[in-house]
Parts: structure tokens; sequence; C-alpha cells
């Protein structure tokens, strides 16, 4: 079993530290998890979350790369999520530009602030971020956060379904992505001994090109029919499709597109027990798709 740490801080530590921004910011530990966590206030059969991925910040403002501005799509971006409030937020790494400089992380965090005093925001990181650097601008795990062996893993508990966000940056500025043994012998583990709530996991790269361990990770998901879809980014193109009947969400990005064809935008996904609808909200590139709602039945 790899090593799952839970460091604690102390009360003045958490003031000092921000507690809104860091007590979004970082989930429920899986023991949490299994507890109950904090279900939607109201009716809880349904959640709404926000899913974002590759906002590619700079430590520049007005860095721009193929016509687009990354800072300014993800405060429109975080404007629009203010004005129809989900219940979290989920975004799939490339956080920063290229190599995850800590002040590409200062501008993520001061545009996200406001939200993050309002909303759980969940972040998974990619192959332009840079893991320490991440820490030095969101602090030590906060009681949720999952150290293991040098991952950085999130367990939440989210109304009707569980929340995984896995961590597959292999090496700075390196396109290829790994989640590694002790990550996938954690996940295997936890999954064998949760209970079957719908789980969705999150984790940055395409799992049909640039992640090394796909093979690996699908034969543990296969035969766990808790396991209902993979949602991720890196393409930066928008899709679905599947492997077992588990579901491939692959998200836009919100910084930029590789092509004219592809969006760029976020997702709102209305998730039960029993499905999801996916609704694509476009602030550039193709937006054809504007509006249209996805909708997947979960596999028996
Ligand atoms: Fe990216």
């Amino acid at each position: 079993m790899p090593t799952v740490s839970r460091p604690s801080l102390s009360r003045r530590q958490l003031l000092k530290g921000g507690l809104a921004w860091l007590a979004s910011a970082w989930a429920t530990s899986p023991r949490e998890a299994r507890a109950g966590g904090t279900p939607r206030s109201g009716a809880a059969d349904y959640t709404r979350c926000a899913l974002l991925s590759d906002t590619h910040i700079a430590e520049d403002p007005d860095n721009r790369f193929r016509g687009f501005y990354p800072y300014r799509n993800l405060r429109e971006i975080s404007a629009q999520l203010e004005d129809r409030l989900p219940d979290r937020v989920i975004i799939t790494g490339d956080l920063a530009r290229l190599k995850g400089q800590t002040g590409a992380y200062e501008n993520f965090k001061t545009l996200l602030a406001p939200l993050a005093e309002k909303r759980p925001i969940h972040l998974g990181l990619g192959n332009h971020d840079d893991r320490e650097h991440f820490f030095r601008t969101f602090t030590a795990p906060i009681g949720s956060g999952l150290t293991i062996e040098n991952k950085h893993v999130v367990v939440a508990e989210a109304g009707p379904v569980r929340l995984i966000v896995l961590d597959t940056l292999f090496r700075v500025n390196i396109g290829t992505g790994e989640l590694g043994q002790p990550q996938r012998g954690w996940l295997e583990a936890f999954l064998q001994t949760c209970d079957e709530r719908p789980t969705i996991l999150f984790l940055h790269h395409t799992p049909d090109s640039d992640l090394l361990d796909t093979r690996p990770l699908f034969e543990i998901l296969r035969p766990l029919h808790k396991v209902k879809a993979v949602v991720y980014g890196h393409s930066h193109r928008f899709g679905f499709s599947q492997i077992a009947g588990i579901h491939l969400v692959n998200l836009p990005a919100t910084g930029f597109n590789f092509s004219g064809s592809q969006p760029v935008g976020w997702v709102e996904a209305r998730l039960t027990a029993q499905g999801g609808e996916l609704t694509l909200h476009t602030i550039g590139g193709n937006r054809n798709l504007e509006g249209h709602t996805h909708r997947l039945s979960w596999r028996a």
C-alpha cells in the first residue's frame, strides 16, 4: 500500500492561510468520504458541477496564444460561474501556461478566489503544472488533499456521486502522463472498499494517447461497476466516447484550442445516481455546440 499522509493544521495556521480558499480547494479524505461527506443541501438527488480544464494561466496576464488570452478567458468563465453558482468546480489540470511558475498559480488563485469563497474548487495537475510550485501557492494539503508518493489526489462526496481527482503529472512540461503504480494501487484498494455510490474519476491526460498506464488503469476500473465515467482534458478537444461501458468525457480547454474546429469553454454537469447531463458553454473557438446537452446513462 502506498503511504497516505493527512497533514493537520492548527486553527491559527488555517486562519493565516485563508480558510475559505483552502477549505474549498481540497476535499474530504476517503475515511470521511465513507462516513458520508457533506451532501448537497435540500434534495440531494443530483449535483451541479462546473467542469473546466487547461486554463493555462501564465505569469503575464496578457499572455496570448493562437489569438486567445487564457487569463481573460478564465476571468470571463469565473464571472459566469458566479452568476450560476454550481455546487462545486473541478479543474482537470494544466492550470498553468507551460512550466507551472509560481506567479502563474498566484494569478490563477486571484482569478478564482471570489468563487472559492462560495463553492469548493477541486484542482488536478497536468503536464504543464509543477507540483512543488502549486503547493507553494495553495499551501499544504489541508486534511484532505492526499499525498500518495508525490501525487496529489482528492476524494469528494457530491450528493449522489463520488468524485476522485487523480494526478497524472509525470514530468513538468513533458507531454506524456502517468498515474504510477503507487497511485493505481491506492485507487484499486480504495474503490474495492468504498460504498457503491456512482463514482467519477478526473485526471488530466487523454487516455487514448498520452497516458502511459491507461491499460492497467482500465483493468482496475472495468470490473468495478461503481466507476461510471472518466473525465479529462489535455487534448483541448471536446468529445465523448466509452471503454467497456465507462463513459469518457474529454473537456474543452478554457485557455485556447489547438484547432479552429474546437470550442473554448467549460461544461456544466448535472449528475445523478443514474447518469449525467453535460451542457457545453463556449466563450470562443467553434461555438456551434453552444448550449448543447449530451446525456449519459451510467452502466449497471
Ligand atoms: Fe493543455
